[in-house]
């Protein structure tokens, strides 16, 4: 994965403190497990705390877990910070998703058994601790060879990209899909998924020092043309876009005046959150190569 600016920030203000912790480290969970902690909105450098729990026994309905892969997305940050829809009573753990081992049933759970990896299916479950007591209705099953990170990383950013592919438009094999943020997680799998379906994808990311490495990776992933928003706007000028939907951060001006007619989307502090632009397939992406 190319190293991404916000997650390596996070990354930085998790693993980087005095309280170093590694979530694939959980050799030694038995009845007490660690977990990162706050009991502030405020950021994740200055608030989270490692804290040891006692784990207890899983009674009816519950799975005792092991987590062995937690990832960093935008949302922990922003539900750390306060920013998020979804608050937590505080204290709280953070971590929305991740991919953990089942190390014993309680009773009436079926579906499950020891040894099974699991993903959470419900958000806000904590999952930045190296074990715990969990409502069995909120993971689902995966497949033991899908490699740990994949199943640690599957239920966010993944799901977010199909649905925006899906759900918002029709699109048919040749139609183009063009999105900025292209080097985010749900970027890359944008463009993994519409390489799958037949779709064409323009990306637009930033420029950068290391744009010969970045473009590689993106067009092995199954991009078709990587740009920058100024490159784009320029050979832009004469056309419109006929539909939106958000993906990613960039400035609001920006696509402002790439067409009057977006529908309203969200944003934080002024900058648009995300973008995609679908396409047709009489519309050619060569025009910003
Ligand atoms: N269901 C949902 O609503 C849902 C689900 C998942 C994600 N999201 C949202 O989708 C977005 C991407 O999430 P992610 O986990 O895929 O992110 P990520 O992997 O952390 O990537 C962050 C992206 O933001 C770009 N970026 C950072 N600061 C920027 C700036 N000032 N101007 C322009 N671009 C900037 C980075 O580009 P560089 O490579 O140039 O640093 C990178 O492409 C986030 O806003 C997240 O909240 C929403």
């Amino acid at each position: 994965m190319l190293p991404h600016s916000a997650l390596s920030k996070a990354a930085k203000a998790l693993f980087w403190t005095n309280q170093r912790v590694s979530f694939s480290a959980m050799e030694g969970f038995h009845s007490k497990a660690k977990a990162l902690m706050y009991d502030t909105s405020g950021e994740p450098e200055k608030v989270l705390k490692l804290q040891e729990l006692d784990v207890g026994q899983p009674q009816e309905g519950q799975l005792l877990l092991r987590f062995l892969r937690a990832p960093i997305n935008p949302s922990d940050i922003n539900t750390i910070q306060g920013k998020y829809p979804i608050k937590h009573q505080l204290p709280s753990i953070p971590g929305h998703e991740g991919v953990a081992e089942v190390v014993a049933l309680g009773n009436k759970v079926s579906g499950f058994s020891v040894g099974d990896r699991v993903v959470p299916i419900h958000p806000g479950q904590g999952t930045w601790r190296t074990g715990g007591v969990f409502n069995a209705k909120h993971f689902w099953r995966v497949p033991r060879d899908l490699p740990l990170e994949a199943a640690a990383t599957l239920c966010i950013n993944p799901t977010t990209a199909l649905a925006m592919l899906e759900r918002f438009v029709s699109l048919s094999p040749g139609d183009v899909v063009v999105q900025n943020g292209a080097t985010s997680a749900v970027g890359q799998a944008v463009i993994q998924l519409a390489k799958a379906k037949g779709l064409q994808t323009v990306n637009i990311i930033r420029d950068r020092p290391n744009w010969a490495e970045t473009e590689d990776w993106l067009k092995k992933l199954g991009a078709d043309v990587v740009t920058t928003e100024e490159k784009l706007l320029e050979s832009l000028s004469t056309c419109s876009f006929p539909n939106a939907f958000l993906v990613c951060e960039g400035d609001k001006q920006m696509f402002a005046s790439l067409s009057s007619d977006l529908p309203p989307y969200p944003h934080h502090e002024g900058r648009v959150h995300a973008i995609i632009f679908f396409f047709h397939a009489s519309f050619s992406p060569s025009f910003c190569k």
